[in-house]
């Protein structure tokens, strides 16, 4: 289907072609603005109404059983929830059989919206400890009489059917006891350790995205029933308890004589349960808690991280930046009294926005100068903007139900730039989204199993198909296409919208093109007009309805421009339909001579005169990368584009330069351009000192290093890249003095790191010399090695070295108290060239007592990137899948990432029958999460084995051209 719209080369026929194609976009836009409409008559605000089934089954057990309500993984719509009382009391010391549990009392009230006699509630692994399990009131407090109460552990619903039916219209409410498990597994309310002053302490805290709250406390837990709540924690007197509100009264009480104090807080706003958090801790904090007239900003962590060493000052510093930003962009005061941002030792995500208590990953909050690198504390600034983000957008208007989650994600991974640019407005930081999330997710998207943003509402249902969504779709194609769309529309433009759209949903849910619809309002009342080809629905539905993104080629010999599906394997099959076929309205942006147009592409082809060139002059398209597409060129434009390289690239600017390179790979990839046309795009570098065009380079290139690294090709390869970055790193190696300095700017600094570890990488000798020197510097005398080249040094002097610098690596990683650090530690750790060393590494990053359980894809991933270590690692994720699946099946823990990085070097034939092996062989067991990253990596191997095939020889003789004596 998608290759309906091929348009030839040939412009001579072209005109048939396009008349065609055309008509087909057309007709698919009217049957869309069919469809549109009919939405636009039935979507008014909410709020939702009852299904007639619901009440159908009321007649209980004895009517078709696959109909019961129970059975099935949505919530009925009879019953809306509105406010919760819940008393929660974590006992952080093991009971008498082994385990650490939390007892919890708890009353979801709710109003009977259409008559029922089931009360059908989320909850998940609690044991109900009262006969009966549960108590039903009206809203006198009355207990009603209930017939029966089942519990239903494959939907995880607590099943309370009433001996009448509650009535329309009428409130009640259920109260419940429980005892839940305070297992270390990351998900609901858990447990998480860490060792100070020799003392293991442990902490309570919670993570209830996406369906977890029932873990905690049984709930209606879907994000569009919102309610209020009242929460109370009862902890040991020497303990603090969090929660998304503040304290408002503590009592000190006994129970089971023992003393505990008991922190009661404030009713929180009307919010979704996947929102709620609590945590009992022995934290401390630094910040200011906030009163009645001055909003608190706090951040929590370990005492030595946040008192002792101050690690938290970076984050105090920049948070209440962030949060005045936000209340400017969305034009709404931040809603709540106080933000509390939290560090946790343990922690799957890497950070969870939970409304006035955001809780982190430490290397995501927590920041050392002397011990962390710019890079970690970009990644602060930008996790603490991201989650700031969504306090507005995700938490005070939520999205009505998961498969929304790409609008809520997508935005946030777009804002977070903006947030973080106010914090460090030196840094240049939102250029880095083309690299850090545009270019990153075009490569997964390329794929012909690759999904469309949005999905239907009653396609995702259960917890796993919620997980699944999770991804970077999701996430950085969100953020992609909405940068474009506010890049179209203007920034300025973009912000009214958003801010009429808040105010319009606030404290309620909200649907993708609810955002579009106000959008259009602000684009229709804009002053001066700004004329849209199209309104903004349209043109947004072309990139989120249908998976993909197109090649945009312009001709500048004749000024046709036309656009295809890219798929990277230009033979793959797309199975998936698209009501556009494929094409998408495409707003191109161009230069010319030194000035910038605009045009709309609606069509598959199209001719645009201002394409034309004349004489040397070249074109360049989609400037600054703002739109979510590739652009192809005639042969003529490509060679002017690398003329105008390599006789003076600052004349294209630097973010395109990066592009050109990007886009020159995929296209290769993909048969529209020679991979040795790609291979050219680079031949320039040796003269460009700036990051992003290095960058995109390193990362086209690593997929050469990763199909060739075991091949011929390596080394002139390794040749080429080392006569390339050598000019580099002696620029550098003045700039810094010897690498003893730090430069001004953030991308001068990454590509000082570059610079030094693609030299030593490829074994430039004044490289490892200084690498192994410097390691050796602090092994032996504690010298001190500057955080941004740790990495590489420390991976350096292991691959170089042997079991005395691995051992003293792993110590310094059990000893260190730094997360950051930590990381730079265990990465090193999967440098070893020793099988046997990396295969202890394997087995350590399965055993929770040397590596974190939240640690055990990274490291995994790790061992992947070596050489050495990749088959190793293939074996052993195959050996342990099945173990694997049952300890961490029930979290969140990243499969996919683990299938994708596992298999990222596969390109033989019996590469693949391994990998169609491994899925025979675990069909019983499943995939968990990775389902779908497995039938990425089966489409990715065909695709390698087919490009490396084809490659081999032109790549091999390049390189050895470029590198002759
Ligand atoms: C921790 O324990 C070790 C050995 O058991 C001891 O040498 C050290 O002094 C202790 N440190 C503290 C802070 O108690
Ligand atoms: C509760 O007891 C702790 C010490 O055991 C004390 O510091 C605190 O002030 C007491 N709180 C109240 C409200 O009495
Ligand atoms: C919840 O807490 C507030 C105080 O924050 C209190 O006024 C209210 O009565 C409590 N219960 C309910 C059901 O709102
Ligand atoms: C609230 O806190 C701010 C900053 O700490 C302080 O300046 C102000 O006086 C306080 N206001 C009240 C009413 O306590
Ligand atoms: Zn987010």
């Amino acid at each position: 289907m998608a290759k309906g719209y091929y348009i030839s080369k040939v412009v001579a026929i072209v005109g048939i072609l396009f008349t065609i194609a055309a008509l087909a976009t057309i007709i698919a836009l009217s049957v869309l603005y069919a469809n549109e409409k009919d939405k636009n008559n039935n979507v008014p605000n909410l709020p939702e109404t009852t299904t007639p089934t619901s009440s159908e089954n009321t007649k209980g057990p004895t009517s078709a059983p696959s109909n019961d309500p129970w059975t099935k993984d949505r919530l009925p719509k009879t019953l809306t929830p509105y406010h919760y009382d819940i008393r929660l009391k974590p006992v952080l010391k093991k009971n008498d059989q082994g385990l650490y549990v939390f007892y919890g009392k708890s009353e979801a009230f709710f109003t009977c919206v259409a008559a029922t006699n089931l009360v059908i509630i989320h909850s998940k692994n609690l044991n109900f400890n009262t006969s009966p399990k549960a108590f039903l009131k009206d809203s006198a407090g009355n207990n009603l009489a209930v017939s029966k109460i089942d519990e239903v552990p494959q939907k995880q619903y607590l099943v309370v059917h009433a001996a009448n039916n509650l009535e329309d219209n009428k409130n009640y409410s259920l109260y419940t006891e429980f005892v839940g498990e305070l297992a270390d597994d990351l998900a609901g309310f858990y447990r998480s350790e860490y060792k100070e002053d020799n003392e293991t302490k442990i902490i309570a805290t919670t993570q209830m995205q996406a369906p977890d709250a029932r873990k905690a406390f049984p709930c209606f837990d879907e994000p569009a029933m919102k309610a209020t709540f009242n929460i109370t924690l009862v902890h040991k007197p020497d303990y603090v308890a969090l929660s998304n509100m503040n304290p408002i009264s503590q009592n000190n009480i006994t129970e089971d004589e023992e003393p505990w104090t008991e922190t009661v807080f404030a009713k929180t706003v009307k919010m979704s349960t996947y929102l709620v958090a609590f945590i009992v801790s022995q934290f401390e904090s630094i910040g200011d808690p906030g009163n009645s007239t001055t909003t608190g900003v706090q951040i929590w962590g370990r005492k030595k991280a946040i008192k002792d060493e101050g690690q938290g000052d970076y984050a105090l510093s920049i948070t209440k930046d962030i949060l005045e930003f936000f209340e400017e962009h969305y034009s709404i005061p931040y809603p709540l009294p106080k933000s509390d941002q939290v560090a946790l030792p343990d922690f799957n995500a890497g950070a969870m926005e939970n409304w006035g208590l955001v809780t982190y990953r430490e290397t995501a909050l927590l920041y050392d100068p002397a011990e962390s690198s710019i890079g970690n504390k970009e990644r602060v600034a930008s996790v603490i903007a991201h989650e700031l983000a969504h306090q507005w957008f995700g938490n005070l208007v939520t999205i009505r139900w998961w498969n929304d989650l790409w609008l809520n994600e997508g935005f946030a991974s777009y804002v977070q730039y903006l947030g973080a640019d106010r914090a460090e407005p030196t840094w240049n930081i939102k250029d880095l989204i083309v690299l850090d999330d545009v270019h990153r997710v075009m490569a997964v998207d390329a794929l012909a199993s690759s999904h469309p943003l949005t999905s239907k509402e009653e396609e995702v249902n259960t917890p796993a198909e919620i997980s699944q969504l999770f991804d970077s779709i999701t996430y950085s194609k969100g953020a992609s296409v909405i940068r474009m769309l506010s890049d179209f529309i203007s920034e300025d433009l973009f912000k009214k919208g958003l801010a009429t759209y808040l105010k319009a949903f606030e404290y309620n849910t909200a649907v993708y093109s609810d955002l579009w619809t106000h959008l259009q309002l602000a684009v229709e009342a804009a002053e001066p007009s700004l004329n849209l080809p199209l309104p903004i629905s349209w043109i947004m539905d072309t990139w989120v309805l249908q998976m993909g993104f197109p090649v945009v080629r312009i001709d500048t010999g004749s000024g046709f421009v036309s656009q295809n599906h890219f798929l990277l394997d230009p033979n793959s099959t797309v199975n998936r339909p698209s009501q556009f076929n494929y094409a998408w309205i495409v707003p191109i942006s161009f230069s010319k001579s030194g000035s910038n147009e605009n045009f709309w592409l609606q069509y598959p082809g199209d001719v645009n005169p201002n394409f034309k060139t004349s004489g040397n002059e070249w074109l360049l398209a989609n400037i600054n990368v703002t739109g979510y597409y590739r652009v192809n060129y005639d042969d003529g434009n490509w060679n002017k584009l690398i003329s105008q390289l390599e006789s003076d690239h600052l004349n294209i600017p630097v973010i395109n330069r990066a592009q050109i390179i990007d886009d020159a790979f995929n296209l290769a990839r993909a048969k529209y351009i020679n991979t040795t046309r790609a291979l050219d795009t680079t031949r320039y570098l040796s003269n460009d000192t700036e990051y992003m065009p290095w960058q995109a380079a390193l990362n086209s290139l690593s997929f050469f290093t990763q199909m060739f690294d075991r091949s011929e090709v390596y080394g002139p390869m390794r040749d080429y890249l080392k006569k390339q970055v050598i000019p580099l790193y002696q620029h550098f190696e003045r700039e810094t003095k010897n690498f003893t300095e730090q430069l001004e700017s953030l991308t001068d600094q990454y590509n000082t790191i570059n610079s030094v570890s693609t030299a030593c990488n490829y074994g430039f000798p004044d490289c490892v010399v200084f690498a192994v020197k410097t390691f050796k510097g602090w092994m032996e005398s504690n010298a001190i090695i500057h955080p941004n080249l740790r990495s590489t040094i420390y991976c350096t002097g292991i691959a170089e070295g042997g079991d005395a610098e691995w051992d003293f690596v792993l110590q310094k990683f059990t000893e260190s108290s730094n997360a950051q650090e930590s990381d730079k530690l265990r990465s090193a750790l999967a440098c070893s060239r020793e099988p046997w060393v990396l295969n202890r590494l394997l087995e350590y990053s399965l055993n929770s007592s040397k590596i974190r359980r939240q640690d055990t894809v990274s490291t995994i991933s790790s061992i992947c990137n070596n050489v050495v270590g990749q088959s190793l690692a293939w074996d052993f994720v195959r050996a342990k899948w099945k173990t694997m699946l049952a300890q961490f099946g029930g979290s969140s823990f990243s499969f996919g990432n683990l299938i994708e990085r596992v298999t990222r070097r596969f390109a033989s034939d019996f590469e693949l029958q391994e990998l169609e092996q491994f899925k025979r062989d675990n069909q019983e067991v499943g995939f968990g999460t990775a389902a779908q990253a497995l039938e990425q990596a089966i489409e990715k191997t065909k695709a390698n084995i087919k490009w490396v095939t084809e490659n081999k020889e032109p790549v091999l003789s390049w390189f050895k051209e470029e590198t002759k004596a």
